[in-house]
């Protein structure tokens, strides 16, 4: 299975600094996430089929760059998918947006499908999947099965990642081995709560403010209302 790690450059490693800190307050996380959601997305849009496209420049020279070969979408997972919609649609204000909402169950860690609003043309897409992350693998499984089922061919989905489990991407990978996934970080394993460490905590939570911070040892804290 295509599995591709974003560089692990300083600049990488800073952004990850800083949105991993516990402490560090909602507009901080969200903006060294952006920064990181794009990196993730500019590698995701690189895996695709592209054709030559010639521009003539104002200087009457021709510049021979590229264009997307074939069509595209995205879909996030709801919630914390939809923080990478945020970035996406500067880069391709015109992408069509399809959502799955699933959620994880808080003590069970099993997911459940609520919802699921895909482009109708779907079947003859490329599909970039968002889900900042994978933990166990589940979620990413039903999402990828939904857009099986609709008629999405396994080669043409890329899963824009985050941060992901070696089990979670064992699993993915032994199901759907034609899935490429691009994640900005590898983690070094899930512990007995399910979450990845060294990790982020609840990346939803933190995204959208509906956590006080990232928790104490990845743990989730109540909301602060
Ligand atoms: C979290 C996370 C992923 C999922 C990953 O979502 O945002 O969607 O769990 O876990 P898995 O790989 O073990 O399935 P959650 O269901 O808590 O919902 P949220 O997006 O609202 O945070």
């Amino acid at each position: 299975m295509p599995l591709i790690e974003l560089p692990q450059t300083q600049r990488l490693r800073a952004l990850h600094a800083e949105m991993r800190r516990a402490t560090a307050p909602r507009e901080t996380f969200v903006a060294n996430a952006n920064c990181v959601i794009r990196n993730v997305l500019e590698l995701c849009l690189d895996q695709l089929p592209y054709c030559d496209r010639s521009v003539q420049t104002p200087v009457g020279a021709t510049y021979l760059g590229a264009e997307l070969d074939e069509p595209l979408c995205a879909v996030s997972i709801v919630r914390a998918g939809e923080s990478m919609e945020f970035e996406l649609s500067k880069m391709l204000p015109a992408i069509p947006i399809g959502k799955i909402l699933i959620q994880r169950d808080k003590i069970t860690k099993q997911p459940r499908l609520f919802y699921s609003a895909l482009p109708e043309d779907i079947a003859q897409r490329h599909v970039i999947m968002m889900e900042p992350m994978l933990a166990t693998g589940g979620s990413a499984l039903m999402a990828i099965s939904e857009l099986l089922k609709k008629g999405v061919q396994e080669k043409h989905v890329v899963f824009a990642n985050i941060l992901a489990s070696p089990e979670g991407i064992k699993r993915v990978s032994a199901r759907y081995p034609h899935v490429t996934i691009v994640s900005s970080s590898i983690e070094q394993q899930l512990n007995q709560e399910a979450f990845m460490i060294p990790g982020i905590g609840d990346f939803g939570d933190r995204y959208f403010g509906t956590i006080s911070s990232g928790g104490q040892n990845g743990q989730q804290v109540e909301a602060a209302v």
